[in-house]
């Protein structure tokens, strides 16, 4: 005969039980989740998505399961939009209920201090820093970035030239350096500390973000323990303090040479001058206001220039048609550089910077994820509120029901009606309300860069050294992701460099 406590023990157990098969059944027969990827209990598919480079593994779900799919990372459950027909529908069209952020303990709470934008939830302070975001971000201030973008894409011309086994560091240099200039009022230099210290802290970001990375942001419910209890903690706030100071360093540059009396006006004096009026965004938000414009700035056009490089080594036979409008425009025979007024007359170079978005989107692999706000409906299907939707980047940039021959490099394909709106066609700059603020400046940068360097430069597979286009990793470590033979077209383009680059390479503010 079992002891009472036995007994009470059971009936206890089976209580449980019993409530969650009950709220099991009510959960099923009020929502309707897409096909559900089979994972184990408890942790769902959390240890099967790899902690990097998810595309070709989201992509591989998408070919089984059709238009969505869903997943359960830890607490969370995702449902996977694998065509750009559900991505309209509910990320675009239903913007309104589709664009807050899941809770991000560690990388959001612990290591942004709660105050990195991409991440913030969809309320009022999100809306107030996306304003001030856009303020300087928008379609009328292109004019403000176009001689920046100009003098740093000479620079990167005169890398090429004189550094060409640094491509890639100067890259990110010429990106970071356009972002500095219009935020911080500095430019920056190739394999300057503060440049890599910036990059190394996106990593960082990056790195933690993944699903999978931190097990409190799969459950965020562990965010409750006491905080003498939470393991994960002290490593966040060595990251934290880590980055802050990478954005503080700057602000007190600026405020030594607001002292000198060397300070260029630029967003961060006007910023922080209006942030002493608005006491409610705190010091960590405004550093990380700064910080953010520098991080989101720097690393995406970066990797969108090397993108193309890549497609150049691997789909060349586009590139005599990008060279021979480049030429009709600017003489074969080089007598000028390409430039921001000649848009009107390079198209093909303008889809080639749409196709450099589109083809291998290694900047979201698997989108960013928004959550749903409200319970919804759709096809068929329900939706609780909370569910965590993403666009499955991959799977809908490679896939053949989305483009003819997906995989190659074919700038043809966006010659049409919307070739000059950059974000119709594909989905590198996000879907509805979460969409990359900074885009303008971003196909901006990718466009003066791309339409110079290939006028100047061919660039060939290193033999022996093939890039494999869909394993290019976003997060390499500050190293170039590929190898690539870089050569200067002729001695009359390097000629011109020196003509036209030379004099901005020394130029410091
Ligand atoms: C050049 C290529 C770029 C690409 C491919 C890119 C891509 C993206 C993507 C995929 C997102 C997330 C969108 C979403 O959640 O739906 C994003 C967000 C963002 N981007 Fe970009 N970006 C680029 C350039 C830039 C630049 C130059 C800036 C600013 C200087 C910038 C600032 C931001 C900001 C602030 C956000 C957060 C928006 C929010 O959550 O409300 N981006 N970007």
């Amino acid at each position: 005969m079992p002891s009472p406590s036995w007994l009470l023990l059971g009936a206890a157990l089976a209580l449980f039980v019993g409530q969650r098969l009950i709220a099991s059944i009510i959960w099923n027969r009020k929502y309707k989740l897409p096909p559900r990827v089979p994972g184990i209990p408890f942790f769902g598919n959390t240890f099967q998505i790899p902690p990097t480079q998810q595309g070709p593994w989201a992509k591989d779900l998408a070919e089984k399961y059709g238009e969505m799919f869903t997943c359960k990372f830890g607490s969370q459950t995702w449902v996977f939009l694998n065509s750009s027909r559900v991505v309209n529908d509910l990320m675009e069209r239903r913007s309104a209920i589709y664009s807050s952020r899941p809770e991000w303990p560690m990388t959001q709470d612990i290591i942004s201090g709660g105050s990195r934008i991409v991440m913030m939830g969809y309320n009022d302070h999100w809306r107030k820093l996306r304003k001030i975001m856009h303020s300087i971000l928008n379609s009328r201030q292109t004019e403000v970035y176009k001689p920046f973008q100009d003098t740093e894409s000479r620079h990167l011309l005169w890398d090429y030239l004189h550094n060409p086994d640094k491509w890639y560091t100067a890259n990110g240099r010429f990106a970071n350096s356009v972002i500095m200039s219009v935020v911080f009022g500095r430019r920056s230099q190739l394999g300057e500390p503060a440049t890599e210290k910036l990059f190394e802290t996106i990593e960082d970001f990056l790195s933690n973000v993944q699903p999978g990375a931190n097990l409190v942001d799969g459950y965020p419910v562990l965010a409750k323990l006491p905080t003498f209890l939470q393991w994960w903690r002290p490593r966040g706030l060595r990251l934290f303090h880590k980055t802050r100071k990478v954005y503080a360093d700057e602000v007190r540059n600026i405020n030594q040479k607001l002292a000198d009396g060397k300070q260029r006006d630029c967003f961060a004096v006007q910023f922080l001058e209006q942030c002493e009026k608005e006491p409610d965004i705190n010091e960590t938000q405004r550093l990380f206001v700064l910080g953010s414009l520098m991080e989101a700035g720097s690393d995406t056009s970066k990797v969108s220039v090397s993108q193309i490089i890549a497609a150049a080594c691997t789909y060349p036979d586009w590139v005599p048609k990008a060279r021979a409008e480049l030429d009709a425009v600017c003489g074969a025979d080089p007598q000028r550089l390409p430039g921001f007024g000649d848009r009107a007359k390079l198209p093909y170079i303008t889809a080639v910077v749409k196709e450099g978005f589109r083809w291998r989107p290694n900047i979201a692999e698997i989108g960013t994820p928004t959550t749903l706000i409200k319970d919804d409906e759709y096809e068929g299907y329900k939706f609780p509120a909370g569910t965590v939707f993403t666009w499955n980047a991959w799977a809908i940039a490679l896939s053949p029901n989305e483009y003819v021959e997906p995989e190659r490099f074919y700038p043809e394909r966006f010659l049409n009606e919307d070739l000059n709106n950059p974000l119709k066609g594909h989905w590198s700059f996000g879907p509805g309300r979460r969409v990359c603020t900074g885009w303008h400046v971003g196909e901006a940068n990718v466009f003066i860069a791309i339409s110079r360097l290939l006028y100047c430069f061919d660039f060939e597979e290193v033999p022996g050294h093939p890039i494999d286009t869909l394993r290019i990793p976003q997060l390499a470590g500050g190293k170039a992701p590929f190898a690539v033979n870089i050569k200067v077209r002729s001695e009359k383009h390097a000629q011109l460099i020196e003509r036209e680059c030379s004099s901005v390479v020394d130029l410091q503010y």
